[in-house]
């Protein structure tokens, strides 16, 4: 595989980046055409920001899976696409190569098709993180189906929210998960779920623990027998389904400032080239170089650079079921030096935890493989970036710091490594084909560098989120109606002297707990449900190793003797209904909140008490009961 659109020195980016500002389509044009099309396009770009309306590759047809399987079976077949490391280190590693890979994902598209699945379907997928995900993945693409993937850690509640919302009459998952010591029933979970989803046809559950499972007559099928089926019937190929470039791809729920996730949107052929380009451009990634990103594929980064990006750019990706700290917290360090990993990209949330976790674990491992370091899903703090370079990077892998988001499909702004300097906690620039800016309250352009404001990006890139399923408006009024003709991302933002960027946070109601997005308005909502609970406000505060950690101040109808006992009921009611992840970490009781004479939650309050930081309260005097305020700061937990 070559890679012409690969951006070889710090000149050839400022080069890229000029035409890509001066000629979009162009130079979009330029990029996709080093893909494989059933046709191209009438049109490179039709955009609104006021609808939006953004379409890319106009009436281009293409299906992705051709270009992440089929394109490298004539000279790059043999090659390993996906090597998978079990949980459990002593169990046997599976290798997929581009030839078997192609087979496993048309055998598994028969298997859709035979239980009814047609382009369009939406299929929830519940799974672990083993290779039959990206099989059904890529199948469900190769069909046409739009696949919803929910991350494991998910409730049953959550599920059928998304499995209503999304109106998925498919489901694929598994009897069950391993992840370090645990394991977790995923059936289990996904029946509790179906309890409320009677519409739903079929579920296919592949067997990976082996644990007892209900089977449901004429809904559930088990992987292996429909796999039976479509071997003996001697079926191999799957002509892959011809979708247009707008056709859905797939949906992604994400967190937002309501409490109701929604389902990002996602389209076929911009997608690809945003993804593979910016995979190959932010890790200069190099034919045979050993790539392993640590995320789920239940989350974006899973998607775009664990599937999508790697596999059209016939990239050696590593998958790893497991998790970071077992059996002990050398894992990462002792899968590089057995897979012999060359790029890494993880998020700062576990570099802290294995930070914490002393050199020992390090030590013990030969990382000499690696040659670049990636982080992504928060701000990644100094003292992380300085212990992830000298002692995992050995002062000598460049760390890029990929800032991005669920609605933006791939990488926005990061440096490219070894291309462009990196500056710690810093994403550093754009990449080319991205135009960010930053705005005031006002909604006004904040030019020049050495300052600060609001993320927006004023021009649309090929992976850009395209509607949230089944609800234009709220896709509008989200991100396209604060600003206007701007895309609002929610987050904070520096721009130092130099014009890099350095994300500060979210300066909506989301939280970034373990690189997770989590909403304040969900996790209240899950409290409000628990028994005596009157009312709550959830707010983020900065925690060691979560980066942010989730407060919640509770009013309750009684008061408790035993507050602790109260609090772990409050956090399991939470871990049931949206999953642990969303576990408060502090519970603090409270007999009132501070609002505003109309009744409005004064955040800013509670997240400077929740911070410690109550010399700074600004002014109070406003407040319906402004008495409250010291009642909670005396209770704080
Ligand atoms: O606040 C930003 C933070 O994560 C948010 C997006 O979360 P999600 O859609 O779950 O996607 C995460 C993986 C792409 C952003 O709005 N974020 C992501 N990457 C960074 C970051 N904050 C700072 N630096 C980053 N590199």
């Amino acid at each position: 595989m070559s890679y012409p659109y690969q951006i070889q020195d710090k000149e050839g980016y400022f080069t890229s980046y000029e035409q890509s500002v001066n000629d979009p389509e162009g130079f979009w044009e330029n990029v996709a055409n080093s893909f494989l099309w059933r046709k191209k396009w009438d049109k490179v770009l039709e955009w609104d920001f006021k609808t939006p309306n953004i379409k890319w590759f106009l009436n281009a047809k293409l299906n992705i899976t051709e270009n992440c399987l089929d394109r490298h079976l004539e000279n790059n077949g043999d090659d390993i696409a996906i090597i998978w490391e079990p949980n459990n280190p002593n169990d046997e590693v599976r290798k997929l190569t581009y030839k078997e890979l192609h087979a496993e994902v048309c055998r598994f598209a028969h298997i859709l098709k035979n239980n009814g699945v047609k382009k369009g379907d939406r299929i929830c997928l519940y799974m672990g993180m083993i290779p039959e995900l990206a099989i059904a993945v890529l199948a469900c693409a190769r069909i046409g189906a739009v696949h919803s993937v929910i991350f494991g850690g998910f409730s049953a509640k959550s599920i059928a929210d998304r499995v209503i919302d999304a109106n998925a009459e498919y489901i694929i998952t598994c009897d069950g998960a391993y992840r370090g010591a645990k394991e977790i029933p995923l059936k289990s979970v996904v029946d509790d779920a179906l309890t409320q989803c009677p519409f739903v046809k079929k579920v296919i559950v592949y067997e990976r623990t082996g644990t007892s499972v209900s089977m449901i007559k004429d809904r559930d099928v088990w992987w292996d027998d429909e796999m039976q089926k479509v071997i003996e019937s001697g079926l191999t190929d799957f002509p892959a389904e011809e979708m247009d470039s707008e056709d859905m791809l797939f949906i992604l729920y994400t967190s937002g400032s309501t409490g109701k996730p929604k389902g990002v949107v996602h389209t076929c052929g911009g997608y690809m080239v945003y993804t593979t380009y910016s995979f190959v451009n932010v890790f200069q990634y190099k034919p045979g170089d050993v790539y392993f990103c640590t995320a789920d594929v239940g989350w974006i980064t899973g998607h775009s650079y664990i599937i999508y990006g790697p596999l059209a750019a016939g990239a050696t990706g590593l998958m790893f079921e497991g998790v970071p700290t077992w059996p002990d917290a050398g894992r990462f360090w002792d899968i590089t030096d057995k897979h012999k990993v060359n790029i890494l990209y993880t998020a700062p949330t576990a570099i802290r935890s294995l930070m914490a976790s002393g050199l020992e674990h390090v030590e013990k491992h030969d990382l000499r493989s690696l040659k670049v370091l990636g982080s992504v899903g928060e701000p990644i703090n100094e003292e992380a970036w300085e212990w992830f370079h000298k002692y995992i990077g050995k002062g000598k892998c460049p760390i890029v710091d990929t800032w991005w988001q669920t609605e933006t499909g791939g990488i926005m702004i990061s440096n490219l490594a070894g291309v462009t300097p990196a500056k710690p906690a810093h994403a550093t620039l754009p990449l080319p084909g991205i135009q960010p800016v930053l705005v005031d309250e006002n909604g006004n352009e904040v030019e020049g560098n050495g300052v600060s404001g609001n993320l927006c990006i004023k021009f649309p890139w090929p992976s850009m989120i395209r509607t949230t399923y089944g609800d234009h408006e709220r896709c509008r009024q989200t991100y396209f109606s604060t600003y206007e003709n701007k895309y609002f991302t929610g987050d904070g933002c520096l721009r130092d002297e130099d014009g890099n960027y350095r994300i500060t946070g979210r300066v909506d109601d989301v939280m970034n707990v373990s690189g997770h997005r989590i909403g304040t308005a969900e996790v209240e909502n899950a409290i409000n449900m628990h028994d005596g609970v009157i009312e709550s406000a959830v707010v983020g505060y900065p925690h060691d190793v979560k980066g942010t950690g989730i407060y919640a101040f509770v009013i309750t109808e009684h008061i408790h003797h035993d507050e602790d006992h109260a609090r772990n009921d409050i956090a399991q009611t939470v871990a049931r209904v949206i999953g642990p992840i969303a576990k408060p970490d502090k519970v603090q009781f409270v007999t009132g909140l501070p609002k505003t004479r109309s009744g409005k939650i004064m955040r800013r309050i509670l997240r400077k008490i929740a911070e410690g930081n109550t010399d700074s309260l600004g002014d109070t005097s406003t407040l319906l009961d402004p008495a409250i305020v010291d009642e909670i700061i005396k209770g704080k937990v």
